[in-house]
């Protein structure tokens, strides 16, 4: 659309839906959760003790835990009762954001595609090479982009270089290394991963009539999105024609896309692919890529390890037979930074699905609204970590603890036993 265009519409739409935004749709509470929601909620958990709580979010209202006995009893839920499918609906927006939409249960057909990543997770090493060459290669780049200054300091510019980086490993991950190395597919699958935020949240902060003008403007004629979609179609029908031509190879497979088509039946159309591989792409290279860049600041901010760092890593990272176990300072690292930045404050989202959901204590959520736990509360407890406000890098060191443990809620990261998997 023209610029002068757009301009003009947004002056006139402008005031008329801010009045709504500030007075109608938006109490100021749930205007303040949009820039200081993580105090709001810490504050509100420092005054209920073991009590659930809630606070107004835009468009809804967000009921939270830190108690044991909450966490036990909805971990014994049904998904049916309290649904994480509803809550990532509300979160995500899919039918502005990605045009299609998905159901409020997870059903068999949410299966096959955490079987795939299950598959690959386990031959992860055989991918590892590559992921390391990537990070090398986009980080070189970065910093040839940005030449040292006088005092030999170079700057890179950390979130664009992450979040690229890590966008190419998650598409390797998923679609392969032709696709992870297509640079248009890359800049364009980017662009998306942006737009597609910023439309959600529009989404659900704006009156819904304003909400497709907004939407046009950021995305225009999805020809990012398009491009995404056509790639991953693209690649289905290669598997397709691969697997019609050919007998059963018994090879392994080296995507998890190709590993979701060896699960699914072969009537299903192409376009129910794309949007499962879309969904799983989109929301996999979220949070990776926040958790990365916060390990990165924190390696950076404590400079005096990074030596020790660089030798523990040597001819470990890149060789795909070595034992990652034999990092330790760098998975305290990475502990420490996820319980200190803790980049999601909530976690185990679900929504009252149909009728209230009802504690033992008598706390009540109603239909439709959201229950999380809050995580971040318990990685500041000062009784499970001494001085937990303080970034201690040998905190976890010798622990005998993991990043990727599930051991419940004092690490609940990966969410809860539901959908452990
Ligand atoms: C920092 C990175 C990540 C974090 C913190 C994270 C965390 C989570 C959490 C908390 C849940 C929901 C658990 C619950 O509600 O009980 C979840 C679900 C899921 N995650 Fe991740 N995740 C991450 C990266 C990934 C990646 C890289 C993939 C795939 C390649 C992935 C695939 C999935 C899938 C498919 C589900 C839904 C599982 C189901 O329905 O059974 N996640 N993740």
């Amino acid at each position: 659309m023209d610029l002068a265009w757009s301009q003009a519409i947004l002056c006139i739409l402008l005031p008329p839906v801010c009045i709504y935004v500030f007075f109608v749709q938006l109490h100021w509470k749930s205007w303040k959760y949009l820039s200081s929601g993580r105090d709001m909620m810490m504050a509100m958990a420092d005054q209920c003790g073991d009590a659930a709580f809630s606070v107004p979010i835009p468009g809804n209202r967000l009921h939270l835990f830190t108690s044991k006995r909450h966490w036990d009893e909805l971990n014994s839920t049904s998904l049916d009762v309290l649904s994480n499918h509803a809550w990532s609906k509300d979160m995500l927006q899919p039918k502005a954001a990605f045009g299609y939409d998905w159901s409020d249960r997870r059903n068999e057909e949410g299966m096959p595609i955490v079987r795939a990543i299950r598959t690959i997770s386990n031959q992860f090493s055989i991918l590892r090479p590559e992921c390391v060459r990537i990070l090398e290669q986009d980080f070189n780049q970065a910093m040839e982009s940005n030449p040292s200054g006088k005092n030999a300091i170079g700057r890179v510019p950390l979130w664009p270089t992450i979040q690229f980086s890590l966008a190419r490993i998650t598409t390797l991950m998923i679609c392969g290394e032709d696709v992870a190395n297509d640079p248009e597919f890359m800049e364009r699958s980017v662009k998306f991963l942006d737009e597609a935020g910023k439309v959600a949240e529009a989404t659900k902060i704006l009156p819904s009539f304003i909400s497709p003008v907004v939407k046009m403007l950021i995305q225009g004629r999805n020809l990012n999105r398009d491009y995404v979609y056509a790639t991953i179609a693209n690649k289905t029908e290669e598997f397709r024609r691969a697997k019609a031509a050919s007998e059963d190879t018994k090879e392994l497979p080296k995507t998890i896309l190709n590993a979701f088509m060896e699960t699914v039946p072969d009537d299903w159309p192409t376009t129910r692919v794309v949007h499962i591989v879309n969904t799983l792409w989109y929301s996999a290279s979220q949070g990776i890529t926040v958790l990365a860049a916060h390990l990165i600041q924190d390696i950076y901010t404590h400079e005096s390890h990074i030596r020790d760092l660089q030798q523990e890593c040597r001819g470990v990272l890149d060789d795909a037979d070595s034992d990652m176990s034999k990092l330790p300072l760098l998975e305290a690292f990475l502990m420490e930074s996820m319980r200190t930045k803790c980049f999601q404050s909530t976690t185990i989202h679900r929504v009252a699905l149909g009728k209230p959901y009802t504690f033992s204590d008598g706390y009540s959520v109603p239909a439709g609204e959201i229950l999380s736990f809050l995580q971040h509360k318990v990685y500041s407890d000062d009784t499970l970590y001494a001085e937990a406000r303080n970034f201690h890098p040998a905190r976890f060191q010798g622990s005998g603890r993991a990043a990727t443990d599930m051991p419940g809620m004092e690490w609940a990261f990966w969410g809860n036993s539901k959908l452990a998997w």
